[in-house]
């Protein structure tokens, strides 16, 4: 396993230059699992690098899907075409399917399977067994999949329904991946499903659908489909993911004389709320807007260093930023002070990011308390460096990183390789930048 690995990471005085992200990750997931559930051939051009999207790849393949790597090109990424089986056209696996490390594979793929009438069971890494599944169980069995889980935990066995009910549900946490779970089942339903968020999140699944030539109705936190409609293949490209993205835009944000551009980068509004608290942190952020691709806006941004500021992270905010919030708070490391509420959902994501990142934060010098929902970071004192283990968890890895490159000494990561489940290219782009 990569994941293994330990990074030696050295401070650095500053970082400049160009970077285009990795294909998003959310959209990368959403485009090949909709494809699959198209008619006719959908290619993907600019398809996540990373090991979370390599594994929706694998478990459509062994659900009947073909699916072929056309392309790599070192900037963009992969280019994919994938053959889709139409509505209700994956076929029963002959083995168990294996989601690796990713939450997105598992939950919005059980949406789809609750509407194929055999029995598939999906399972994943040890920090994918530990992850809640009863928020897409309850509703998927509303709708009449059976689900069995070790007590709401995977490995799952679902058998999928010929007749599924649609639902109107209210999902107790704000979710994009149990909303597109059960939207994705409601395309298969016998009527209109609806899924009222508590709060909204991103709307990845909702402008895929449409790009692939679906109706989605949205009225405020509401969003509904009909069952029945069929989706048409077509070419896709995928924008670059502004979570990948975020590393360099700390680092840019944090470290004086720094100056980063990203390029062709997703600027979905749900998506882009690392920018607004950047510039509340006091960054210096241009943004220049481009073409949408398939309804998903792109553009490029340029951060530069503006010196430390004081922020506060509330509770409505956190589903827009929920993957960044660990870099965040690497960005306080370096100075300033950054205050999260309301976001205990880290604490079931790929590691329980909220004690594992204060554990790792502070073993560098850190001055980090931890709360139920949230932390505090006070970056009065400088990082020393250290031994940090990030805990298989691949967001820690990168934000330990950003942390590092304010320490006055090196910094040893543990588990390092763990970027590789969305940024493989991480460590080697970190190089490039040091200026
Ligand atoms: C994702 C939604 C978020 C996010 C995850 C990707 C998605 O998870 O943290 O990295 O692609 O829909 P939740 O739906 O659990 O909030």
């Amino acid at each position: 396993m990569p994941s293994s690995r330990t990074v030696l990471v050295q401070p650095a005085a500053r970082v400049r230059g160009r970077v285009r992200p990795p294909g998003d990750k959310s959209i990368s997931h959403r485009y090949a699992l909709v494809s699959a559930m198209a008619e006719g051939t959908t290619t993907i051009h600019g398809y996540s690098t990373g090991a979370d999207c390599a594994s929706t790849l694998s478990c459509l393949r062994a659900l009947g899907i073909a699916i072929e790597q056309i392309g790599h090109d070192p900037r963009r990424g992969l280019s994919v075409t994938v053959a889709g089986r139409g509505p209700r056209g994956l076929l029963a696996p002959s083995s168990v399917l294996d989601a690796g490390n990713s939450g997105s594979t598992m939950r919005m793929l059980a949406g789809i399977l609750a509407a194929h009438p055999f029995r598939a069971s999906i399972t994943g890494d040890a920090s994918l067994q530990r992850r809640p599944m009863r928020r897409i169980i309850v509703p998927l069995q509303r709708m009449g999949a059976r689900i069995e889980s070790s007590e709401g935990r995977p490995p799952l066995a679902i058998e999928g329904a010929r007749r599924l009910t649609p639902i109107d549900f209210e999902p107790d946490v704000p979710s994009a991946q149990v909303k597109s779970a059960v939207l994705l089942a409601g395309l298969h339903a016998e009527g209109i499903t609806r899924v009222v968020e508590p709060m909204p999140t991103r709307d990845h699944t909702e402008r895929a659908l449409e790009a692939f030539g679906a109706e989605v109705l949205r009225a405020g936190t509401a969003v509904a489909v009909r069952g029945g409609q069929r989706l048409a293949g077509r070419i896709v490209a995928v924008p670059g993911d502004i979570s990948s993205a975020a590393f360099w835009m700390v680092a840019a944000a944090a470290l004086p004389g720094s100056e980063v551009t990203i390029e062709e980068v997703g600027l979905n509004p749900t998506r882009t709320g690392i920018v607004d608290i950047l510039r509340r942190f006091g960054a210096d952020i241009e943004v220049q807007d481009g073409r949408a691709t398939a309804g998903e806006p792109i553009g490029s941004l340029t951060v530069r260093h503006r010196g430390p500021g004081t922020v506060e992270i509330a509770p409505d905010e956190v589903p827009g930023v929920i993957d960044e919030l660990p870099v965040l708070a690497a960005l306080a490391t370096h100075g300033g002070e950054l205050r999260v509420s309301g976001a205990s959902e880290l604490r079931v994501k790929e590691s329980d990011r909220i004690s594992s990142l204060a554990n790792g934060l502070r073993g560098m010098g850190a001055e980090i308390e931890e709360a139920a929902d949230g932390f505090h970071v006070r970056g009065g004192t400088r990082l020393r460096g250290g031994e940090v283990d990030a805990e298989n968890d691949h967001r820690l890895a990168m934000a330990f990183a950003i942390a590092a490159l304010g320490a006055s000494g090196p910094t040893t990561i543990h588990d390092a390789g763990a970027a590789a489940v969305s940024y493989p290219e991480f460590f080697s782009v970190l190089e490039s930048l040091r200026a």
